[in-house]
């Protein structure tokens, strides 16, 4: 038996039920491959705020550290959006992606046949579409200095934000999509803005400079505005995708929506070394919490990039998702992929009839 420590941050909104089916999947695989889960709760966003006044407590920094993997649903609310933006739910998640060092995100956005009619695309636009968003996680205008809302010498209030990058970020993010895409099908399309902003003219340059040391891997560039275009347009073009933090947010939502739904996408953020963290490309989707109609299959399949990515269990990541696609195969969906002749089920009975796969 292999035993694993599991830091469980549930956070806000859908997030305490998108991680009770979560657990309850790895609870039901761990046997078959020996595994034995201690899951940790630990607090972050909103509820964190609500319970010691931070979003993200420095007892779950350490917890997470302590961990061999970090499970997250989501953060965020209304309810928190006023605050100072130190004290936002959103910044505690950022904290954690930078506390941990998490610069690489991946986002796989496959197209399941049984989903192709739940696509807002045409069939034949989505079918086959199998993608991979490496986005740059820890830097970019995210976290560029300087930033604040200033005053301007005329008595004006005036937002800053910076968009940075260093060679050493670019060229570690491009290392990660370039061996990402040979796992593939050795095609990386570099998504930057060069043409306007010097910050994609260096991000550009690295990426080139690095493709000497990729020569099986064909690289390609598109402008940012084009990306997205592309993307509605013939996704299949697409094998891997690297781009920076604040693209990478956007286009990954995109690519969520080719699938069928954001309730579907997951994603591994990944650092050089230490834990990383699984966790589901969508928020906290305020407008159906506590409603018993979130998707919990992003979540679901983020623990399987966790068994894959983090904790190298390759074939109970398998058995996860193919109990996934059994039970879309059944027609199950949650209210977010109905299609006509499925059967609407909420999500604690989605999660339900993945147990019932995964022991059959
Ligand atoms: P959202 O992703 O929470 O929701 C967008 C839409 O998608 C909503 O209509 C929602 O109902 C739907 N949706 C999302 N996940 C779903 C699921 N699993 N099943 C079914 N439907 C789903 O984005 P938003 O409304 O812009 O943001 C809400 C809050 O979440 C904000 O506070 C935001 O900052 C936060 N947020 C957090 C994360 C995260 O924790 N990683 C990611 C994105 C947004
Ligand atoms: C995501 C989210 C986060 C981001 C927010 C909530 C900070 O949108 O994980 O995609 O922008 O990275
Ligand atoms: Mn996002």
């Amino acid at each position: 038996t292999t035993a694993y420590r599991i830091a469980v941050l549930a956070g806000d909104g859908i997030g305490p039920e998108i991680t009770e089916v979560t657990l309850n999947v790895l609870r039901a695989i761990a046997p078959r491959f020996n595994l034995d889960f201690e899951f940790v709760p630990a607090l972050i966003g909103g509820c964190a705020i609500d319970a010691v006044g931070e979003p993200l407590p420095a007892a779950t920094l350490e917890s997470c550290r302590q961990s061999d993997a970090v499970l997250l649903a989501a953060i965020g609310g209304t309810k928190w959006d006023t605050l100072p933006r130190p004290l936002r739910p959103e910044t505690g998640l950022l904290k954690l992606r930078a506390g941990l060092g998490l610069f690489a995100n991946l986002r796989p956005a496959k197209i399941l046949p049984q989903l192709i009619n739940a696509s807002s695309l045409k069939p034949e636009v989505v079918a086959g579409v199998d993608l991979m968003v490496v986005r740059e996680l820890t830097g970019g205008i995210y976290f560029g200095q300087p930033r604040g809302i200033f005053t301007t010498e005329s008595g004006e209030a005036r937002g800053v934000n910076t968009m940075a990058y260093t060679a050493t970020e670019v060229d570690r993010i491009g290392q990660v999509a370039f061996e990402t895409a040979r796992k593939r099908q050795r095609k990386l399309c570099s998504v930057d803005k060069a043409n306007v902003l010097e910050v994609s003219q260096l991000w550009r340059d690295r990426l080139t400079a690095l493709s000497a040391e990729y020569p099986d891997v064909e690289l390609t560039h598109l402008y940012v505005d084009n990306a997205a275009m592309q993307l509605v347009r013939s996704p299949k073009q697409f094998d891997t995708i690297v781009t920076g933090n604040l693209f990478g947010d956007i286009l990954s939502d995109i690519a969520a929506m080719l699938t069928g739904s954001i309730g579907m996408l997951p994603s591994a953020s990944l650092g050089a070394s230490g834990p990383g963290v699984f966790e589901p490309v969508h928020g906290s989707a305020p407008d159906i919490a506590g409603q018993d109609k979130a998707n919990p299959l992003a979540m679901v399949l983020s623990a399987a990039m966790m068994l894959r990515y983090g904790l190298n269990q390759p074939a109970a990541a398998t058995a996860i998702e193919q109990a996934t696609l059994a039970v879309l195969e059944q027609g199950y969906r949650t209210s977010d992929l109905m299609t006509e002749g499925c059967i609407l089920v909420g999500c604690q009975a989605m999660g339900e009839q993945l147990i019932a796969q995964l022991t059959l």
